[in-house]
C-alpha cells in the first residue's frame, strides 16, 4: 500500500536499475520484511530494496535460526509483502536447501518466490553455488549473492561469526564475490565481515556490495526490520543501531489497553454504537436510556 507523497517522484526498482547504481556515489538501503504492513513501512521510507529474509525463521517464527523455513513459507510471506505493491525491488531469500538439490529443483523453487511478487532472488555461498546461479539466471531470474557468513552455514562453520580475519579466508571472500559478479549476479551481500575485506570486495566486483556488519566501504547496506525498530531484543549484534523501540511502546500500549479494560475505561460511549433513545427505550435493551 504505497502512499501518494511516498511514490512521488520514484520509479519501480529493477534488479538492472540496481546493478547500475554502483559507484554512483549514493548508497543503496535495503531492509527486511515479511509481511504486507512491513513491506509497506519500508516502501513508504523510500528504500531501494525490500528483502523477504529467511530471517524470518527467526524475527517473526521465533526460531533459533534461519534453518526452519521452507520454500513454501517464503512464498506465502514474499506474496504478503508483494501485496504492498512496492515500488522497492522486492527480493525473494531462498531458504536452505531449496538450491542445494538439483538444478531444476532450484529453478522451479525460485520461479515459485518470482510467481508470488518476488522481482529477484538471493542465495548463499560462493565459488560452491555458481551452478545454481547459473541455472536460475538461464531462467530469466536476477540473482542476488550472499558471502562472507552465510547462516544458512552456521553447523559447517561453527556459528554466527565474523568471517575473512585471517588473509586466506579473506581472499576466499574476495575470490567467491568475484566469481558471482562474473557469473551475473547483479548485487552481492556481505556479512559479518571486516572493513578491510569489504573495502577490497567492493572494490573488486562491478556489481553493489550490501552490507551487514561489513562496515562503511559497501556501496549499501541492509538491516533486519525488526532489529532497527527494536522489536527483537533477544540479541543485538554489533552492527545493528536501532532506530526506535517499537518491543517496549507495543507493550506499554497493549499494557494500557488491558489496564483500561481492567478499570472500566475501556470502551467509553463514544467508542460504543447507540440506538436512538427512543428505540432503547422501546426495546427495554438497557432499562434506561443509554449513556
Ligand atoms: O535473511 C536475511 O534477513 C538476510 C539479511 C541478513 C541479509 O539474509
Amino acid at each position: 500500500m504505497t502512499t501518494a507523497s511516498s511514490t512521488a517522484g520514484r520509479a519501480p526498482l529493477s534488479a538492472p536499475d540496481i546493478r547500475a547504481r554502483k559507484g554512483d556515489g549514493t548508497p543503496l538501503v535495503m531492509v527486511t520484511a515479511y509481511d504486507f504492513p512491513s513491506a509497506a513501512v519500508a516502501d513508504g521510507a523510500g528504500v531501494d530494496m525490500i528483502l523477504v529474509g529467511d530471517t524470518l525463521a527467526m524475527v517473526v517464527l521465533g526460531h533459533e535460526d534461519t534453518l526452519h523455513v521452507t520454500i513454501d513459507d517464503m512464498a506465502h510471506h514474499v506474496a504478503a509483502a508483494a501485496r504492498a505493491r512496492p515500488l522497492a525491488l522486492l527480493v525473494g531469500d531462498l531458504p536452505w536447501l531449496s538450491y542445494h538439490v538439483s538444478d531444476e529443483e532450484t529453478v522451479r523453487n525460485a520461479a515459485q518466490l518470482v510467481r508470488a511478487g518476488a522481482g529477484a532472488v538471493k542465495l548463499e555461498g560462493g565459488r560452491k553455488r555458481l551452478g545454481a546461479i547459473e541455472a536460475i539466471l538461464d531462467a530469466e531470474i536476477p540473482v542476488m549473492g550472499h558471502v562472507g557468513l552465510t547462516p544458512q552455514s552456521i553447523h559447517a562453520v561453527g556459528g554466527f561469526k565474523v568471517q575473512g580475519k585471517q588473509l586466506d579466508a579473506a581472499r576466499a571472500i574476495v575470490d567467491d564475490a568475484v566469481a558471482l559478479a562474473e557469473a551475473g549476479c547483479f548485487a552481492i551481500v556481505l556479512e559479518c565481515v571486516p572493513d578491510a575485506v569489504a573495502r577490497l570486495v567492493t572494490d573488486s566486483v562491478p556489481v553493489p556490495t550490501i552490507g551487514i556488519g561489513a562496515g562503511r566501504h559497501c556501496d549499501g547496506q541492509v538491516l533486519v526490520y525488526h532489529d532497527l525498530l527494536g522489536l527483537e531484543d533477544r540479541m543485538k549484534p554489533k552492527f545493528v543501531r536501532r532506530y526506535a523501540s517499537l518491543k517496549a511502546d507495543a507493550t506499554a500500549a497493549v499494557a494500557r489497553y488491558a489496564d483500561d479494560v481492567r478499570s472500566g475505561r475501556f470502551p467509553s460511549s463514544d467508542e460504543t454504537y447507540h440506538v436512538a433513545d427512543d428505540v432503547a427505550e422501546a426495546i427495554g435493551l438497557y432499562g434506561t436510556t443509554p449513556a
